[in-house]
């Protein structure tokens, strides 16, 4: 079976474009390209969860030209894409802070999910602003103010609980996590979520990412044997 929740660490665009002599933007640029195929291939694969990583939380002690860069390339992604997620039947999530985000893009980003809720194809979310630390530290201030409210002793804390006032909230947790350019590290991307997930690392840079690449991912996934801490049965 291929995975149901699929979550990507799309690395690699300034190395491919350094690679070809080119500016990092040229990268970015490349890597939003491969970004919509995979993304067409998920749908075509019937994957349910499609979750990239886009920005993180530490993407912001990047040269400002750079993340201006990434900023308008997000944008111009949102509007162009807009029709697209509509006709395709694709509901749109965005998990990550948004108070350091533009307001153009903050707008735009609400009224698409709002105008995607209803839709029940696949479920995209986009990591933007994202850091796993970041989701846990904001779960525990909810959680925090809500046991308060309720006057209810910390210890009755359940795992659900922490689960429900996380970012991704009523989202399973990732199956599968693929990270391209031949880096091994999770660089805070989903912290909690992926304590069982399985991991394929890639070496090819985000750029060079293709669907066939992908489905052979997919593929792999299906001889991982998740025990979840158990013992198979002999
Ligand atoms: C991934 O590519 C895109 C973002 C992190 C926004 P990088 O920009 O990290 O490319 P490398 O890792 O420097 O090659
Ligand atoms: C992780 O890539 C973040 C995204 C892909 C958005 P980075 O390039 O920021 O990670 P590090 O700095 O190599 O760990
Ligand atoms: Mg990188």
């Amino acid at each position: 079976m291929y995975p149901d929740h699929v979550a990507i660490i799309m690395d690699g665009n300034g190395r491919w474009a350094k690679n070809k002599g080119l500016p990092r933007l040229a990268g970015h640029k490349a890597g939003v390209e491969r970004l919509k195929e995979i993304v067409e291939a998920t749908i075509n694969c019937n994957v349910s969860f499609l979750t990239l990583y886009a920005f993180s939380s530490e993407n912001w002690n990047r040269p400002k030209l750079e993340i201006n860069d990434l900023m308008n390339l997000l944008e111009t992604f949102l509007n162009k894409e807009a029709k697209k997620f509509l006709k395709e039947n694709i509901r749109l999530r965005v998990i990550g802070r948004r108070d350091r985000l533009n307001r153009r893009i903050i707008d735009k980003i609400k009224e698409l999910e709002i105008n995607s809720d209803k839709n029940d194809g696949l479920n995209l979310i986009i990591a933007l602003d994202y850091g796993g630390r970041e989701d846990i530290r904001s779960a525990i201030i909810n959680i925090y103010n809500d046991f308060i409210r309720k006057n209810k002793a910390i210890e009755r804390l359940t795992l659900e609980e922490i689960e429900n006032n996380l970012m991704t909230k009523g989202i399973p947790n990732p199956d599968l996590i693929i990270r391209t350019s031949g880096e091994y590290r999770i660089s805070n991307f989903l912290l909690w979520q992926s304590a069982y997930s399985e991991y394929e690392f890639v070496s090819c840079n985000w750029p060079d990412f293709n669907t066939s690449i992908y489905i052979e991912v997919l593929k792999n996934f299906e001889n991982r044997d998740r025990r979840y801490g158990q013992i198979n049965e002999y």
